[in-house]
């Protein structure tokens, strides 16, 4: 195109711009290439590999490393199992040495890789010597389930010290045991998951049951006053207090008082493990950052508050 002699009357400004856009044709071309190489192209195909690189490491945790107590058990195996299909590297406690190995063959056959840790979680030397093996073969622990528990159910004027003492160590100084040998770690990480498994029993108390409420309940205390001491060194603590969910400990009462329960229960029916575990394995998630001091009830209604 003639710019110069041009067969309508333009106006200077059009005139103006007319010639500087002939002054720098070349450097216009130059530039419009660039920005159509880059901006059109580039950088959708930026956007699309770093969004999927994003979402790769949201999903993949990066800190995996994940140790559930009382693993053998039937809400430990569910959260092992569950922990595992998330893509946690995870190593299950287990206290007996015949139950584990057991344990691990029936894992292996239904294709499960479980790191064993064997270690009494009531012992706080014995949770020591455990963590200290797991860190060097595996590294430190980012996630600790602390979900080992028993029962001794009595009523007061028939519990004896030894009842009471067994229920405390188990459920309550066990999570001190396990917290306090990785906690360093995890300050050091700056990363950290500690999810602590109590019960609806530890919320509204139970019949026959003042060793197991007593303990389940200070789980609540320790979990939140743990949230706000580590809350700035990305660690989150939060607890999960289960209703009636079908495993050897709740098949153990008898089936009358067990029926009892369950018409209690507005869903009528007890949990299944895995409604447990899907919860256990978003908490560990790196996606779970924001939440803690929490404590998650999963009781079918059973004790609504
Ligand atoms: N099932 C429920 O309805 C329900 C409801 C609310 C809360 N909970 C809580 O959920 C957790 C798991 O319950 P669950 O039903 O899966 O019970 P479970 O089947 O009886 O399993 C408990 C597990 O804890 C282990 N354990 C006990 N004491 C230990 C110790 N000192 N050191 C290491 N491991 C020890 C047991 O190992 P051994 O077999 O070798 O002793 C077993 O593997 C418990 O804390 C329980 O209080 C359960």
């Amino acid at each position: 195109m003639n710019f110069h002699n041009h067969p309508i009357d333009l106006n200077p400004f059009t005139r103006v711009t007319i010639r500087t856009v002939k002054y720098y044709k070349k450097d216009i071309r130059l530039y419009c290439s660039l920005f159509f190489k880059y901006s059109f192209f580039r950088y959708p195909a930026f956007n699309y590999h770093y969004g999927k690189l994003r979402k790769n490491s949201m999903e993949k945790n990066t800190h995996n490393i994940a140790l559930v107590t009382g693993a053998t058990g039937g809400l430990g195996t569910a959260m092992c199992q569950k922990l595992q299909e998330d893509g946690f590297q995870v190593i299950a406690n287990y206290r007996n040495a015949e139950k584990g190995q057991k344990w691990h063959e029936e894992q292996k056959a239904k294709g499960y890789n479980f790191a064993m840790a064997q270690g009494d979680v009531t012992d706080f030397e014995d949770v020591g010597r455990m963590m200290a093996e797991i860190k060097a073969q595996y590294g430190p622990i980012s996630v600790l389930v602390n979900n080992a528990g028993i029962t001794r159910d009595t009523p007061i004027w028939k519990m004896t010290l030894s009842q009471w003492q067994e229920v405390i160590h188990s459920n309550l100084d066990s999570v001190f045991n396990c917290t306090r040998h990785v906690i360093e770690d995890m300050i050091a990480d700056q990363f950290g998951r500690i999810i602590n498994i109590s019960s609806v029993n530890g919320q509204r108390g139970q019949f026959g049951q003042t060793n197991y409420s007593a303990a389940k309940a200070g789980m609540h205390g320790y979990t939140k006053s743990l949230a706000m001491e580590v809350a700035k060194k990305g660690i989150t603590v939060n607890t999960i207090s289960p209703g009636y969910i079908g495993t050897d400990m709740v098949m153990a009462i008898r089936e009358e008082v067990r029926n009892k329960i369950v018409e209690q229960i507005p869903m009528g029916r007890l949990g299944g493990t895995e409604e447990i575990a899907y919860l256990v394995s978003f908490l560990a998630s790196e996606k779970a950052a924001y939440i803690t001091g929490a404590n998650y009830a999963i009781n079918g209604g059973q004790h609504v508050y």
